[in-house]
């Protein structure tokens, strides 16, 4: 990937939430130490705020795959769970693993923020279903080989990391044979609108080919405070069979009629248009 110049005035707001600390937008490459050393104390920052606003949209022990409110029940895509070891990374408070063990599974988190799991582990208190959790990173899952019938994220780790191929070689590692991969991420061709909810969101303003990642510098630091991954739809089917996965579904949840819930980008005026969230299911051959 090649680093463009700065672009503040052009830069999407691609972002999954708002910016927390003043900072400036830029458009360039990171790498994967940096853009974990960022989101970790980004989503420490954001945990509280990012709970109380959707927490009660996600259930404590609901199971949802994105702002459309696709549930898994609804969607399958993760398969049966119950009697099964199951790993989700990017668990956040833990709400979707809270969902398997409700259907007989055998789920655990992973995540890199402190702060979340901390909401995890309220959440497992307040309801008595208890998610076994680590703070670690996708690209380094602390588990031995062949743990796991399936590994799942909703909207967790993959869009953040930069390592992503690193960070699909660990799933396919914690994975048994045949097991199920199953994650939602921003749908890519998102990439090419800015992250508005309103009709400004339906216009293209840059290119679905340029893989540039979404930065934000903390102004008063000069560091990077926040970092998002762009990929194609190609380049994810290539990572994927490249780590023995054969993609199953590729699921485009359309927006609900009656739904009006605004979450970030996603709203009823886009999703309309436009899908929002791409889930995909594959399977470890
Ligand atoms: C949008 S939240 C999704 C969490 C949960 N599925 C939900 O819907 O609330 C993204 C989560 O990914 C975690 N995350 C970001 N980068 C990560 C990484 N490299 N490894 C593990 N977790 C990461 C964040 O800390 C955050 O809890």
């Amino acid at each position: 990937m090649s680093a463009l110049p700065p672009q503040p005035d052009q830069a999407p707001d691609s972002r999954s939430h708002p910016p927390l600390p003043p900072v400036r937008v830029e458009r360039r490459d990171v790498g994967e130490e940096e853009s974990r050393r960022a989101n970790g104390p980004d989503w420490d920052r954001y945990a509280d705020d990012y709970q109380a606003t959707h927490g009660e949209f996600l259930g404590d022990a609901g199971f949802v795959w994105g702002p459309e409110g696709l549930t898994e029940a609804e969607a399958g895509v993760l398969g049966p769970v119950a009697g099964r070891d199951v790993l989700e990374v990017g668990s956040g408070a833990g709400q979707c693993s809270r969902w398997v063990r409700d259907q007989g599974g055998r789920s655990f988190g992973v995540d890199l923020s402190y702060r979340q799991l901390q909401h995890s582990r309220r959440i497992d208190e307040g309801t008595g279903v208890v998610v076994p959790s680590v703070q670690a990173t996708a690209t380094h899952l602390p588990f031995a080989d062949a743990s796991f019938d399936a590994v799942f994220s909703s909207f967790g780790a993959l869009q953040f990391v930069r390592d992503l191929d690193r960070a699909v070689a660990e799933t396919a590692r914690v994975l048994r044979p045949g097991g199920r991969f199953a994650f939602s991420i921003t749908h890519p061709t998102r990439w090419m609108f800015p992250d508005d909810p309103g009709e400004a969101g339906l216009v293209a303003s840059q290119s679905y080919w340029d893989r540039t990642p979404y930065v934000e510098v903390d102004d008063a630091t000069g560091e990077v405070s926040y970092v998002e991954h762009h990929r194609t739809l190609g380049d994810w089917v290539g990572v994927l069979a490249g780590h023995g996965f054969a993609i199953v579904r590729l699921v485009e949840p359309e927006w609900p009629e009656h739904h009006d819930r605004v979450w970030g980008g996603w709203s009823a005026t886009r999703g309309r248009w436009t899908p929002g969230t791409a889930i995909f299911a594959c399977d470890l051959r």
